[in-house]
């Protein structure tokens, strides 16, 4: 059985999303920055975890909060400077952080050189790094849409054509089947690996490449269609449906074969160095190749992309996840990210969304595999849903606000719950370090990027809970300092017991040198353990939410508190 000592960095890391927008504001101007997230660097390494991804940091002009590059070898000057980000780097690293940046290869921004240059003209020298095609009959090239709505296709009037995107018409994808393209791209790789950053999380790679006879989909449904239909679903036949349906739209569009040989490729480039790695936004695990040829980690974003996570779920993902895992793969798990809902409202239920919060933290440290947290989480930062048209930052947002009023005919209250409900400006409002105006985010004269939730004055904020020893907060530090002291969690295999069980999650975490039952009570009500050939006798608590560690527990029969989590050496 594995042990930790045997497994790298990465496996027996806890990363830690940086939204670098909403983090830290370190010159007070209502936007994250890299000297305002230097100066947190200390509060990480208290928080416990091991590992940053960085959300974009390079210049942009925002059109999709950086996820729309104009450079991939600088630093947005709102942000700071290069050498802001090397001490940020140093910083990481003196701490024994590492720091994962974020790559996005399907687009530029359309601002980037390299598409301004491909925009000269027909026979300009980067015409072919971008996607253009003639039009038909007076319209764009085929039917495809963006999946943030709309044509895939932008028509460029001084040259003739149209250009395919397909997030906003601001992010044209790259031409990835022209060799120019992967040589200046994995120069890029190589500038940040050579300063020393530990890998990337490599942006949306499904949508890289496209079907080369780039067949209509003929459904004629829009995005609008699309969405109503999902929102509609109810039943788990809807629901299959409406997935069936979104695949016969984008299906061209998406997962091409030749992306495994990019894969392979970036690999290659990134084990030139010593132990840097990839992680890609795809819950596909096909991307982990043979488990050592392609990424090192793929997100699993079937545990999170429910309405309520139960015993019932859990456990049919980890059988399924597991036994897809290629022999060497290893897993990565999250709960919430910049694009999601936040945790506290996804798999709260509203009256006990505290508790229920500790347990997601208690499944996504205990579960095999890497966890990943996301910025605000640790103090139970919730959603803000805005109510004014102005506020909106997401252009998701702006879209469904303007189709739904202007097209669907919605009065704009309407339009706007549907807006900033299918939209992410409500998970990426700025992180609240205090009580005080602006959560303590930013001076109280000014306007942060997006508002600070109110809620920042009723608790949720970093300084009050820091010195509460009951605190969410001081929950997450315990916790991952926990974790680290077992190596059962960290490299354990895992056996779920109780298989049967709608409310409790139980399972066995074992290495040859120590094994751990993990008890995690979904329900209001207390439940019990089964007595079974399967469950040892007895066991030492390690980690509760409810009781004394070091305790002593005969577990036949033991009584589960409600939503208690209960980590138990056996
Ligand atoms: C990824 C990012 C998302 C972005 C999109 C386009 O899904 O996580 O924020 O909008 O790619 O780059």
């Amino acid at each position: 059985m594995t042990q930790p000592s045997q497994l790298a960095w990465w496996q027996r890391a806890v990363f830690y999303q940086i939204y670098p927008r909403s983090f830290a504001d370190g010159n007070g101007d209502g936007i994250g920055d890299l000297p305002g997230a230097i100066a947190k660097l200390d509060y990480l390494a208290d928080l416990g975890i091991d590992a940053i991804w960085l959300s974009p940091h390079y210049p942009s002009p925002q059109f999709d909060c950086g996820y729309d590059i104009a450079d991939y070898t600088g630093v947005n000057p709102e942000y700071g400077t290069m050498d802001d980000f090397r001490l940020f780097l140093e910083g990481a690293h003196r701490r024994g952080i590492r720091v994962i940046l974020d790559l996005v290869l399907n687009h530029t921004s359309h601002q980037h050189p390299w598409f301004r240059e491909s925009c000269a003209g027909r026979s300009a020298a980067k015409r072919d790094w971008y996607i253009w095609r003639d039009g038909r009959d007076g319209g764009p090239p085929n039917d495809w849409l963006s999946t943030f709505g709309g044509s895939a296709w932008e028509y460029d009037p001084s040259t003739g054509q149209y250009y395919y995107h397909y997030f906003f018409r601001q992010q044209p994808d790259l031409n990835w089947r022209n060799p120019a393209v992967k040589q200046a791209m994995f120069d890029a790789v190589r500038f940040w690996l050579d300063m020393g950053v530990d890998g990337f999380r490599l942006d949306a790679i499904g949508t890289i490449y496209e079907d080369p006879a780039m067949p209509d989909h003929g459904t004629g449904l829009t995005l609008v269609d699309l969405q109503r239909k999902a929102m509609e679903a109810q039943t788990d036949e809807d629901k299959a449906a409406a997935g069936k349906r979104w695949l016969a739209v984008f299906g061209a569009q998406l997962d091409q074969p030749e992306l495994h040989d990019l894969m392979r490729a970036l690999r290659s480039v990134v084990d030139e160095y010593d132990d840097r790695i990839l992680v890609g936004e795809t819950d596909d695990l096909a991307y982990c190749g043979t488990g050592s040829d392609e990424l090192h980690m793929v997100f699993n974003f079937s545990l999170m992309r429910v309405d309520r996570l139960t015993p019932v779920h859990v456990r049919s993902n980890q059988a399924e996840r597991l036994a897809a895992l290629p022999p060497g793969g290893w897993p990565c798990n999250t709960l919430g990210n910049h694009d999601s809902p936040r945790i506290h409202n996804r798999f709260g239920d509203g009256l006990h969304d505290d508790a229920l919060a500790r347990l997601s933290l208690a499944l996504v440290l205990c579960l095999r595999g890497t966890p990943f947290l996301y910025n605000g989480e640790e103090i139970g930062m919730t959603d803000l849903l805005l109510e004014d048209p102005a506020d909106l930052r997401d252009l998701l947002g702006v879209w469904i606000y303007q189709t739904a009023r202007d097209e669907l005919g919605l009065p704009p209250e309407m339009a706007m719950y549907l807006a900033v409900t299918n939209s992410r400006d409500r998970n990426r409002t700025p992180m609240h370090w205090s009580s005080g105006p602006n959560g303590g985010f930013c001076p109280a004269a000014v306007k942060p990027w997006l508002p600070v939730h109110p809620n920042h004055a009723a608790g949720i904020n970093v300084a009050d809970q820091q010195d509460h020893p009951g605190s969410l907060l001081n929950t997450y530090r315990a916790f991952l300092r926990f974790r680290r002291s077992a190596p059962a969690l960290i490299a354990g295999d895992y056996a779920p017991l109780q298989v049967h069980d709608r409310d409790l999650l139980v399972f066995l975490r074992r290495t040859a040198t120590q094994r751990c039952l993990v008890v995690l009570n979904y329900s209001a009500h207390p439940g019990r353990l089964q007595a079974d050939p399967a469950l040892p006798p007895s066991g030492r608590l390690l980690f509760g939410t409810h009781r004394e560690a070091g305790t002593g527990l005969a577990l036949p029969d033991l009584e589960i508190g409600p939503f208690e989590c209960l980590i138990v050496e056996v």
